[in-house]
């Protein structure tokens, strides 16, 4: 989980998914926030970054910890519905977050979906920061930091 804490009332936790350990503020799909242009300081993206069937133990279910990962269909799926998220979030921020997991893309090809926004800052999570996951265990991860152009 990203959140250590779920009830920060400074934020706005919203999923698709409502059936998590901590269910989101609001449930909808980030192609259409239900919000008004500008509203947000920031938006913090964290998408699944994977397709297809995922390793038996996490399942597409919550995971032990109670979080939900979440999948794509297929690699299309998972560009076009990225590229729709990045469009729609340049309606209501100018600046931007995004957690990425190397599991199955590379970041460089990812970040071609961010078109409208230029990249201020890049950071690769060291193995061992805060929780040990088997993300950290099996891939590198990013946050990378946008502004709007
Ligand atoms: C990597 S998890 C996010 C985990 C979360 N940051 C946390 O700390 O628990 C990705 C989430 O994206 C959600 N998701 C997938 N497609 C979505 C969409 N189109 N709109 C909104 N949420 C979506 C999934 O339901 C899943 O919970």
């Amino acid at each position: 989980m990203m959140w250590p804490n779920r009830f920060n009332y400074n934020t706005v936790f919203l999923d698709k998914e409502v059936d998590l350990l901590f269910p989101p503020d609001i449930q909808a799909v980030w192609s259409h926030l239900p919000f008004r242009d500008g509203v947000f300081e920031c938006v913090v993206f964290d998408p699944p970054h994977m397709w297809g069937t995922l390793p038996k133990f996490m399942d597409n279910k919550k995971n032990l910890h109670g979080g939900y990962y979440g999948v794509f269909k297929n690699e299309k799926d998972m560009v076009v519905s990225i590229i729709k998220a990045s469009e729609e979030f340049k309606r209501v921020t100018n600046r931007l977050c995004f957690k990425w997991a190397e599991t199955k893309k590379p970041l460089h090809r990812i970040l071609t979906c961010f078109s409208g926004w230029r990249k201020i800052h890049e950071y690769k999570i060291r193995p061992g920061m805060g929780k040990r996951s088997w993300r950290q265990a099996r891939g590198n991860s990013f946050w990378v930091t946008f502004e709007k152009i």
